[in-house]
């Protein structure tokens, strides 16, 4: 059947391979637009101050779960954040009690509340061989910091510059590429080692720079990484779609309010957790592949981390365009909702 006769598509509960919660009055008016069509999530541990240590995220994890309804189900993986003191017994004890799933690296000074993160990447070598051993993995926010490359420019000179030789000192460590804005990196995980993969975000498979830049800035397309040109973003559509394994969701949702990004120093992030499903369904029918969302959303993430995929499922309907909020409210002030710039047709149902 060709995809544009498709009207419903079902399929197993979809997971958000990366996921900004935070925590207070955000965490409470947030989670439930994940939890409504996510089963699990990979929960970034960048709060003020981060998500160190086993103990950390455990106390974290019970705030998610104390703010969710009642009505709800939901589980969050626990990630840690890299530091340089970072203690590889710790990161062992997080991951085999089941506390965290994962580490996540953060260059210092690359992004939102990464002030913590890490600057010498020999420093965390003890850290990322314990990892390596326990088959744990690694998340990699994949940017320089150096001031002197191209905002543009960041990703690709991640790859060479420390993805690399971290991957040839140490092959065994299972790696995670978040949020891949260019065709450099898409190359690199298709031509990379098996424990390589790659989230990509809803945003960044809808717009390119000019929605940010052309005719205007528009502080709610801002995000890190930045969206590149549109032959980057074609890239990540042919990988999401492709059913590769190694390219999964990760949606990269990442609250903040009005007045925190409209302002002369707005801040990096895109509130996709609401409308991200009926987003997707139609990027994927765009370009003929909706048979292949299933992969990309429900099988290949959890393939990777090694966890069995949802046994229940989401139902994916085409009707009247989808409504949704422009704006929630929260404790600490609205929150946008991304506009991917084009009606949604595609209404999720349980
Ligand atoms: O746009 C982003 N927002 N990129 C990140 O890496 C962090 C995130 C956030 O926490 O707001
Ligand atoms: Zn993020």
């Amino acid at each position: 059947m060709k995809d544009a006769a498709l009207t419903s598509l079902t399929l197993r509960r979809p997971d958000d391979w990366h996921l900004h919660l935070r925590d207070g009055a955000m965490l409470q008016a947030v989670l439930p637009e994940s939890a409504r069509h996510f089963a699990r999530a990979i929960i970034m541990p960048n709060l003020v101050p981060p998500v160190v240590t086993a103990a950390q995220a455990s106390a974290y994890r019970d705030r998610i779960m104390a703010a969710l309804p009642s009505d709800m189900t939901f589980e969050p993986l626990m990630t840690l954040y890299m530091t340089e003191e970072t203690d590889p017994d710790d990161v062992e004890a997080a991951f085999t009690s089941g506390i965290a799933r994962a580490v996540k690296l953060y260059p210092a000074g690359a992004t939102t509340n990464s002030a913590s993160g890490v600057t010498d990447f020999d420093r965390i070598r003890p850290v990322l061989d314990r990892m390596a051993d326990i088959g744990m993995p690694l998340c990699v926010h994949g940017e320089v910091t150096d001031s002197r490359i191209d905002i543009f420019d960041r990703e690709a000179v991640f790859i060479d510059k420390v993805l690399k030789p971290i991957r040839k000192k140490n092959p065994d460590l299972k790696i995670v590429m978040e949020h891949v804005t260019t065709e450099d990196a898409v190359d690199y995980v298709r031509d990379a080692h098996k424990n390589t993969a790659a989230t990509i975000t809803t945003h960044h498979l809808i717009i390119n720079r000019n929605n940010i830049l052309a005719g205007g800035i528009k502080p709610h397309y801002y995000c890190l990484p930045v969206a590149k040109r549109e032959a980057h973003r074609v890239a990540l559509v042919q990988a999401a779609i492709s059913g590769d394994k190694r390219f999964f969701l990760g949606t990269d949702s990442a609250p903040h309010t009005d007045p925190a990004k409209l302002q002369p120093c707005g801040c990096a992030g895109i509130f996709t957790a609401p409308n991200t499903m009926s987003c997707l369904a139609e990027v994927f029918e765009a370009a003929e592949a909706l048979p292949k969302l299933e992969a990309f959303t429900s099988l290949n993430g959890p393939r990777f981390y090694g966890l069995p995929p949802n046994e229940a499922t989401i139902t994916l309907k085409k009707g009247d365009p989808v409504t949704y909020p422009e704006q929630i409210s929260t404790g600490d002030g609205p929150v946008t909702v991304f506009d991917p710039g084009f009606p949604l047709h595609w209404h999720v149902t349980p």
